[in-house]
């Protein structure tokens, strides 16, 4: 008997609820699937929200229908074909055998399902108890073009999201080619929406934009053959009243590591349409007779309480249900990593000293990045080599992890196993694996080029390089990276009219090694990658729990990337490093304690070489590594709160609590002073209001409801770029 989902036969209405959300729809005249609404929990619909049917000129009907009335052009819908005279976005295009694009797609039948199926190639939100997720499928059919569409509908105990995603199956006797197949569409009846998307750039990711929506189209896309640094696969809808902690929030995301668009459009009588899915840009997939499509999965996160509820959420499902393995629930080492402190200009005897003071700061991992393989020591070649330069390992690189390892520190290694460099033995031996447009010069970037790890032998060979390091010289942790976008994309292993699913199955080729690597080594923390912060999605956090947010480490851009990272990103999942200043990409100056304290806000490490370190400087790494150890826990598995915004504000804030309100973390950031400073409150979240809560540092203790309605003064200073952090534990 199912507890989250409900189908009413008279209403013909499906209803998935738990206590904090509910979604209905509705099979309408036609056998159209009709949205009727997503928010705060109902206990029970009685029918009030019929659509108010009109006739719209030049909104058509149904076929053999008189009522000019119902049009599926104004209808709110569920999941809407191409062809039928809705003329906004559809979710679904077929071509079909005879040309024709169009499909009317009628509801058939459906069922409900304990938990919930893991979706063929692609990673998923997952169930560990069976009692948590219910799963409705809803099967519609097209009778015409015999093809049948499933929609799934997952809803989880407690959470306030809903999974979704689509499966098309052929059922003709003929190939079908999909054009589109999107992972949601979500309608709303008539508001004033914004919306929240997160674009960037190289250095500059996910920044946040906030814009009221007007009428047309809006697409919010990669076109990159991978997630991005230009445009990351989330946005959030929102009143224009909505704040961080009022109002209504909706927030959309994929778990999909591809080209990507999230459309929202805002219709003739302003309603508004979300279609998300896989980019139909240069997208075509042949579909033979009885063969399916698996759509990737959409989340769609629903709070009442601004965005904070919306981010809680998604970070704790991103957390708890989409990341895997060991590592998920594991406190992650603070490391150093080699890149910015020596390029790729070391030896085993340069690098030692740097694990030496490592060891001697508290660090707990030391991490080996580009240059070690190959004959890398520019970024001109190697790519696709996986086996140690001798010249810069004369013993073997065991020979250095075996004295990482005596230090007491883990050891990881840097990878980049989607490319190759023309400048490779892997070139030499098999040129045909770099993914090329035949009769044309591939395009280079970083002069590298992409493998085509659509074919399975190109996949085979890598794994089997990437493994054979990993196990031969037992290492714990792997950063994974991806430093350019793909061009040229065609594949030498598909027919002609297969070249249109080359993007696509880069993607499930992608998560086909990274299934077997991460299951054959479950023991390796794994950190994801693109030049930074060019693959931060739901897609890459199920195979490697943490990632690096971005390349640029300067403490003030990273205030603003962080922030707005973690409107649905976990902040254990994306990392932060303290590093030299100037700033190697911005040129910017930043006290050590500003840049420990945005570092501590994430998963933390050190990106400089520790043998320049003054004695200070050396004592205040001991400090803040003591210091991040003790907040550790809160910072990565607790619940995360944005409290000032460095977009509109001079300064930022945000903080951590721990699931039973009993500790606290917060840090405030000043930007820039001012001659005649004005004074900035700090109001918390989130809090016990009963609990006392004392002040670590300075023993006063304030109540929890003093706390979040009268907050704290942050200090008034005149220096640019400050951070105040303050720890609490409630007394008893
Ligand atoms: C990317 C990463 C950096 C570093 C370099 C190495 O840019 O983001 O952290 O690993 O590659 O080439």
């Amino acid at each position: 008997m199912s507890k989250m989902i409900t189908f009413d036969e008279e209403q013909r209405v499906f209803h998935l609820h738990n206590d904090k959300i509910s979604y209905l729809f509705q099979i309408e005249k036609g056998d159209l699937l009709s949205h009727l609404y997503y928010g705060q929990r109902i206990q029970a619909y009685h029918g009030q929200r019929q659509y108010p049917y009109a006739d719209r000129g030049f909104s058509g009907n149904l076929p053999g229908s008189l009522d000019r009335t119902y049009s599926p052009d104004s209808l709110l819908q569920e999941y809407t074909p191409n062809g039928i005279g809705d003329y906004r976005i559809p979710a679904v295009i077929v071509r079909q055998e005879n040309g024709s694009r169009a499909t009317r797609f009628k509801y058939s039948d459906y069922r409900i399902e304990a938990g919930k199926p893991a979706l063929k190639g692609l990673p998923s939100t997952y169930v560990e108890d069976g009692d948590e997720v219910e799963t409705l499928v809803v099967t519609l059919t097209d009778d015409v073009a015999h093809l049948e569409l499933e929609l799934r509908y997952s809803i989880f105990m407690g959470r306030a999201v809903i999974a979704r995603s689509t499966r098309i199956i052929n059922h003709a006797d003929t190939p079908v080619y999909l054009e589109k197949a999107a992972s949601l569409q979500l309608d709303f009846a008539p508001r004033d929406f914004e919306v929240i998307s997160l674009p960037g750039a190289h250095a500059r990711e996910r920044q946040m934009e906030r814009t009221p929506l007007s009428r047309g189209v809006h697409s919010y896309e990669s076109r990159r053959g991978t997630t991005s640094h230009q445009m990351s696969n989330f946005i959030a809808l929102v009143d224009p009243t909505t704040t961080e902690n009022m109002g209504d929030a909706y927030g959309i995301s994929l778990i999909y590591s591809g080209n990507h668009a999230m459309q929202v459009e805002r219709d003739q009588i302003q309603q508004t349409r979300v279609v998300a899915g896989i980019n139909d840009y240069n997208f075509t997939w042949k579909l033979n007779p009885e063969d399916d499509f698996q759509t990737p999965e959409a989340l769609v996160a629903y709070s009442p309480n601004g965005l904070n509820g919306m981010s809680n959420t998604l970070q704790h499902i991103a957390r708890e249900r989409i990341a895997r393995g060991k590592w998920r629930d594991l406190e992650r080492p603070i490391l150093v990593n080699n890149w910015e402190a020596t390029f790729m200009n070391f030896n085993e005897e340069r690098l030692t000293p740097i694990v030496d003071d490592a060891k001697k700061l508290g660090i707990e991992m030391f991490v080996l990045d580009d240059g070690w393989f190959g004959h890398r020591d520019d970024d001109n070649g190697s790519l696709g080599d996986w086996f140690v330069d001798q010249k810069k390992f004369p013993h073997g690189i065991k020979h250095f992890v075996d004295y990482v390892h005596a230090q007491g520190l883990k050891f990881g290694l840097w990878f980049e196993p989607e490319m190759i460099s023309f400048d490779s033995k892997l070139y030499e031996d098999h040129p045909d694996y770099l993914m090329q447009v035949p009769g044309r010069q591939p395009s280079p970037s970083r002069n590298q080029y992409i493998l085509d790890i659509t074919r399975p032998e190109v996949r085979d060979n890598i794994v089997a390089q990437v493994e054979k390091i990993l196990r031969e010289n037992d290492v714990d942790y792997v950063k994974w990276d991806m430093n350019r976008h793909l061009a040229d994309v065609y594949s030498l292993g598909l027919a002609p009219d297969q070249e249109g699913e080359v993007y696509h199955r880069f993607v499930l080729g992608l998560y086909d090694m990274l299934e077997r690597i991460t299951t054959d080594l479950p023991d390796i923390l794994f950190e994801g990658c693109s030049g930074g912060g060019g693959r931060i999605d739901y897609g890459m956090l199920a195979y490697m729990p943490q990632s690096w947010t971005s390349d640029c480490t300067d403490a003030y851009e990273r205030e603003k990337i962080q922030y707005a990272t973690s409107l649905f990103y976990p902040n254990s999942g994306f990392t932060a490093h303290v590093s030299v200043i100037p700033n190697q990409q911005t040129g910017r100056s930043v006290s050590f304690a500003t840049r420990g304290a945005v570092a501590m806000s994430a998963t933390f490490g050190y990106e400089l070489d520790l043998t320049k370190l003054t004695a200070e400087e050396q004592e205040q790494v001991k400090q803040q590594v003591a210091e991040y150890k003790a907040i550790r826990p809160l910072v990565q598995f607790g619940d995360f709160y944005r409290l000032r915004s460095p977009y509109t504000t001079n300064g930022c804030g945000w903080m951590f609590v721990s699931p039973d309100k009993r500790e606290v973390v917060v840090d405030t950031f000043h930007t820039q002073s001012s001659g005649q400073p004005c004074a900035h409150v700090t109001k918390l979240v989130g809090l016990d209001p009963q609990k006392q809560y004392e002040d670590l540092a300075t023993h006063t203790v304030y109540g929890g409801d003093e706390l979040m309605r009268m907050g704290l003064y942050d200090p008034l200073v005149h220096e640019d770029y400050t951070a105040k952090a303050y720890h609490f534990k409630a007394r008893d």
